[in-house]
């Protein structure tokens, strides 16, 4: 399915690498082909009950009474929990930097006490011998409420008048960026390009819902498995319950998807509840319909952008607004709007800009991380107002961007330096070129190509000092182990660690066993979240698996009589370089260094650059450690009569630094071609008074196999990220200009472009019904 093209860097000389770079076949692919990998919702304990959980179906409600009385007296039932059962706590939905410090206010109540806000909001737990009873207790449970006013739209939340639903003015957070002079920029400019572009509340619709399991162990331990990309929630999740932290023991088994879904509190909370109330194992396993109410979705935002250009194409200011809905609680919001404001200039360079944001409260249901997290968001917005813009100028758009990218060692819209590698131009043209031959019109099918590029950040938020620990340990007979908590959740993460500590020791992967996701027996390693998994554990595990080889070398070195610099290690053996002849096996060597007290095994600790914040008034400041750039490019097909949109082609290029496992890179490359098609064409959740009106899979629309096209992943390896051997992060960057080509390929074959994503065959219709008329 996947092209790759690798370029050499100019000036850089490669080292030959043994198993990085390779489209090696991935640790947890045999498991996951033959359906032998253990999912949270499928363990199975002795004396386990059911968990269900009671949900508000109404979105905004003033609680008088939940009365469990008639539930707790059914047979079968062991618990049943209300706001009235729990200590007063509230639960912190946010994810702390790694010295614990918060900056967020992303309390939420663990259930409903006074005050629905949003339509899915949690009011009662229930655990029972099977799902059938816990079922039926549900509806047992006696709520008496009445009606509350509630707000379903952001701009009517800020009014004076609306209810308030968060703090004074429903405003969660607003951000600035200011540099150089706006209006000075905007006077200089030949031409000035307004537009306002709209994207929707998307769903992650991840294969595998929300699942878990927990019980009280002998030391009074509350032991969670479950599926998430946070197992650092276990912290949040004992200080909700009032237990000290080393009394929760998390553990993430294999995650059937994430995309940010996953990087809140799920089920872990309730299990840990009820295991307590009931001294029996628990289990939760979400429905589809459940899913869909229970998680934070993406926010749709409102970005209005205003472009100062010269003839020539060159930006010379940049005006910026964004709006996003927040829904019913704080969660990530603030942090994703940040990224929103960052991303809202693209990758490009400009002297003279003004951004403002905000994020604001609703009754709708909370929207939170999802794939992306802002960035997406906002290069939908640029990446149509580019085409715009090289529409006004009569420019190859292409040729528009080339002029304006931002160049390594340039600052971007933050004043933060660019160090890594910018290949965008080189991104862009090889997706263009990879497009091929130009299907052509016939009958009322109109044919369309779209482009779009991106600056998407990988790693934390600089100013949380994000760390992560990772051990490497070489076994007796020469096999090798890696613990880190890192969660697996389904790019390869286990699998791509394994294979740089086997590149670093000259193991083989098949003999190197990745321990990961358990907050009690991993050095804990932080989030699979931010694409920070390969950059953050990578590096860690680097690290280990290097002092490891270290003092094997050091070891073999007096073996053989010879400096540590002439030997080298692989398929398990230490040899001489300029002598292959002359070996020594890793598992004798091993042994070797245990008969001696050597230690084989080593816990590394990686440190991200850090920075102290953004300057409240402009804005200025480090926010990230490095960026990735790429680009995608769509070919698409209109038909002007019915609005059928087809997309025929879909080609990523990116430059990921370096490619760790390249079939695990193609296949982020591949998977975003079609969730950013979802998200340009045909996902969108829908509210009616803050009431989910597309409830599953036959409602919200996703791509399927047969809606995919013809998908091209173009991989580029400026080793200059700062990843293990110079990798940056691909995970949400594949993701970012996907939905973006599509729309601009669509404007493209119809001559109409179409503000609101997503772009549907009655949106196609009705526009090209009022350009006729206009
Ligand atoms: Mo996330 S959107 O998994 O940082």
């Amino acid at each position: 399915m996947s092209d790759t093209v690798l370029t050499a860097p100019a000036g850089v000389n490669i080292p030959e690498f043994r198993q990085v770079g390779k489209p090696l076949p991935r640790t947890d692919a045999p498991g996951k082909t033959f359906g032998r990998t253990v999912y949270a919702g499928d363990i199975v304990m002795p004396n386990m009950l059911y968990a269900k959980v009671l949900r508000s179906t109404a979105a905004s409600l003033t609680i008088k009474k939940v009365d469990a009385s008639r539930a707790r007296a059914l047979p079968g039932v062991h618990a049943v929990l209300t706001a009235w059962d729990l200590p007063d706590r509230l639960v912190q939905t946010d994810i702390p930097g790694q010295t614990g410090q918060r900056s967020l206010n992303a309390a939420q109540p663990i259930l409903v006490k006074d005050h629905v806000r949003f339509s899915g909001e949690a009011l009662a737990l229930v655990a029972a011998e099977s799902l059938a009873i816990a079922e039926a207790a549900l509806l047992l449970i006696d709520v008496e409420s009445e009606p509350f006013p509630g707000v379903y739209d952001p701009f009517e939340a800020m009014k004076p008048e609306a209810p308030v639903v968060f703090g004074e003015n429903n405003v969660i957070k607003t951000y600035k960026i200011r540099k150089g002079d706006a209006a000075k920029g905007f006077a200089e400019a030949d031409l000035i390009v307004e537009n306002t572009f709209h994207t929707q509340v998307q769903e992650q619709a991840f294969l595998e819902p929300e699942a878990g399991i927990a019980w009280v162990d002998e030391n009074d331990v509350i032991n969670i498995r479950v599926s998430t990309q946070v197992v650092e929630h276990f912290r949040a999740v004992a200080d909700a319950l009032g237990v000290p932290h080393n009394r929760v023991q998390v553990k993430s088994m294999f995650v059937g998807g994430g995309f940010g879904g996953k990087e809140n509190i799920t089920v872990e909370l309730y299990l840990a509840l009820l295991a307590r109330a009931t001294r029996r194992p628990v289990r939760l396993v979400f429905t589809r319909e459940e899913s869909f109410v229970a998680h934070g979705k993406r926010h749709p935002f409102t970005i209005r952008h205003r472009t100062g250009v010269k003839r020539d194409g060159t930006i010379v200011a940049a005006e910026a607004d964004l709006t996003s809905d927040a829904g019913a609680y704080a969660t990530l919001s603030p942090y994703i709007l940040l990224y929103a404001t960052i991303a809202a200039m693209g990758p490009y360079r400009v002297a003279d800009l003004k951004f403002d944001s905000r994020t604001v409260a609703t009754n709708n249901q909370p929207n939170d991380a999802f794939r992306g997290f802002g960035t997406m968001q906002a290069c939908v917005a640029h990446e149509q107002q580019m085409d715009e813009i090289a529409k006004a100028l009569k420019l190859d758009p292409i040729e528009l961007r080339r002029r304006n990218f931002i160049r390594r060692g340039e600052k971007n819209s933050t004043g933060q330096t660019i160090e890594s590698e910018v290949w965008s131009s080189r991104c862009v043209e090889a997706a263009w070129e990879a497009l091929g031959p130009r299907a052509s019109n016939r009958g009322s099918v109109r044919v369309g190509r779209g482009v779009a590029c991106y600056q998407q950040s990988y790693g934390r938020i600089s100013w949380f000092r994000d760390t992560c620990e990772a051990w490497v340990g070489i076994e007796l007979d020469g096999t090798v182990i890696v613990r880190t908590a890192v969660t697996d959740i389904g790019a390869g993460q286990s699998s791509a660690v394994a294979q740089i500590a086997g590149e670093v020791l000259g193991v083989p992967l098949k003999e190197i066993v990745t321990y990961f996701g358990d907050t009690a027996l991993n050095p804990l390693a932080g989030t699979s979240t931010a694409s920070r998994a390969l950059f953050m554990t990578g590096n860690a595990v680097k690290l280990a698996a290097t002092a490891v080889r270290e003092n094997l070398l050091g070891r073999a070195a007096k073996h053989f009589g010879l400096p540590v610099e002439s030997l080298d290690i692989a398929n398990s053996t230490v040899f001489v370089v300029n002598d292959p002849a002359r070996t020594l096996p890793l598992p004798e060597l091993a042994k070797m260094c245990a008969t001696e007290g050597i230690h084989r095994n080593n816990l590394a600790i990686y440190r991200a650059p850090t920075s102290t914040g953004l300057d409240p008034e402009t804005g200025q400041g480090r926010v990230f450690a490095d960026f990735t750039y790429g680009a995608h490019a769509a070919e698409v097909e209109v038909d002007v009569e019915t609005g059928e949109i087809t997309v025929l082609k879909s080609v990523g290029a990116h430059d990921v630094g370096q490619a760790i496992n390249r079939a695990a890179v193609e296949g982020q490359i591949e998977g975003s071609a079609l969730m950013g098609q979802g998200f340009a064409l045909s996902e969108e959740m829908k509210f009616r008074e803050g009431r989910t009106l597309t409830t599953s899979l036959s409602e919200y629309l996703i791509p399927t196999a047969e809606d995919a096209p013809e998908i091209k992943a173009i991989v580029f390896e400026s080793r200059s990220g700062f990843g293990p051997f110079g990798a940056k992060g691909i995970g949400e960057p594949a993701y970012a200009p996907v939905a973006a080509s599509i729309a601009n390929a669509v404007a493209d074959a119809i001559g109409v472009r179409i503000h609101d994503l997503p772009i549907t065959s009655e949106k196609v219709v009705r526009a090209l019904r009022r350009a006729k008329t206009a």
